[in-house]
């Protein structure tokens, strides 16, 4: 573009080979070129300017389209998705549904798939309806992962509780299973405690991590009076609460 040959010039002369106007104001004795913007430059300024405003309607007011951030959120989805189907290669066992289960984010993503299908029979908590409460300690079928599986995957249908194997894919049958673990023992108030109580905490403990438990939860050797049970047992002896000797009543 000839423009570049023209590098600013102080001098209040235009040169011999200058073809611009000048412009009629002048400060301080500097007076200025009339220098029109190339064309392409307003073109893409304009565009954009456009572009922008569209966007703010689209994304911001209408609420429309994806964000960048809903985006990544919806690629993890699917992610966890793909990740959960490789355990379809395995038979399904306490220990595969239990390590499901210990997945928050893949039970977040099960939530939705719980009310479009369950809530209507056991309530949006679990809290029991037509169905029983999943949330209490009382189980007509028993409360591990595999008799939950065995009632989801064949209902009861003399009862009214569906055989979801034919309308699930195995992996939401999987995920339903592992979210109505992920019920148990949170005790929402509802329907009356229905079949027989089980021993909850044993089994929440043994899906912890999707692990059974080591062997052997008993108390630590030469446990302190009155320690709190501990997940690991510490080897040596429990190391007093600093400070307070016999702190008991601290107000
Ligand atoms: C049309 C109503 C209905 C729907 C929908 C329904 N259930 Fe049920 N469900 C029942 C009934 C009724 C029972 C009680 C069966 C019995 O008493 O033997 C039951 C029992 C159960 C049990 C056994 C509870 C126990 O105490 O042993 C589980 C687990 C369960 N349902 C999970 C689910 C899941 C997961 C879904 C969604 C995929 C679902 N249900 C959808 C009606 C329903």
């Amino acid at each position: 573009m000839s423009r570049d040959k023209q590098k600013p010039d102080t001098s209040p002369e235009p040169r011999g080979e200058v073809t611009d106007d000048l412009l009629e104001h002048e400060y301080d004795g500097i007076r200025e070129y009339d220098n029109p913007l190339p064309r392409w430059w307003v073109w893409m300024f304009w565009g954009s300017f456009w572009f922008s405003v569209l966007y703010f309607f689209h994304y911001h007011v209408g609420g429309q389209g994806t964000s960048v951030a809903q985006a990544y959120v919806e690629e993890l989805q699917i992610a966890r998705e793909e990740q959960a189907k490789a355990s379809l290669g395995e038979a399904v066992t306490e220990q595969a549904l239990a390590k499901m289960m210990a997945d928050t984010a893949l039970m977040a993503d099960t939530e939705s798939l719980y009310a479009q299908r369950c809530a209507q029979c056991h309530a949006d908590k679990g809290q029991g309806l037509i169905g029983p409460n999943l949330t209490d300690d009382h189980y007509v079928h028993g409360g591990t992962l595999m008799e939950i599986y065995q009632v989801v995957a064949h209902g009861v249908l003399a009862k009214g509780m569906p055989e979801w194997e034919r309308q699930l894919t195995p992996i939401e049958l999987r995920k339903i299973v592992a979210y109505v673990g992920s019920m148990r023992g949170t005790n929402v108030a509802g329907k009356a405690p229905e079949g027989n109580q089980v021993g909850l905490a044993a089994l929440l403990e043994a899906a912890k991590d999707g692990a059974a438990p080591p062997s052997g939860a008993a108390a630590p050797s030469g446990a302190a009076p009155g320690g709190a049970p501990s997940a690991e047992a510490p080897t040596g002896e429990v190391p007093a609460p600093s400070g307070a000797p016999s702190g008991e009543a601290a107000p």
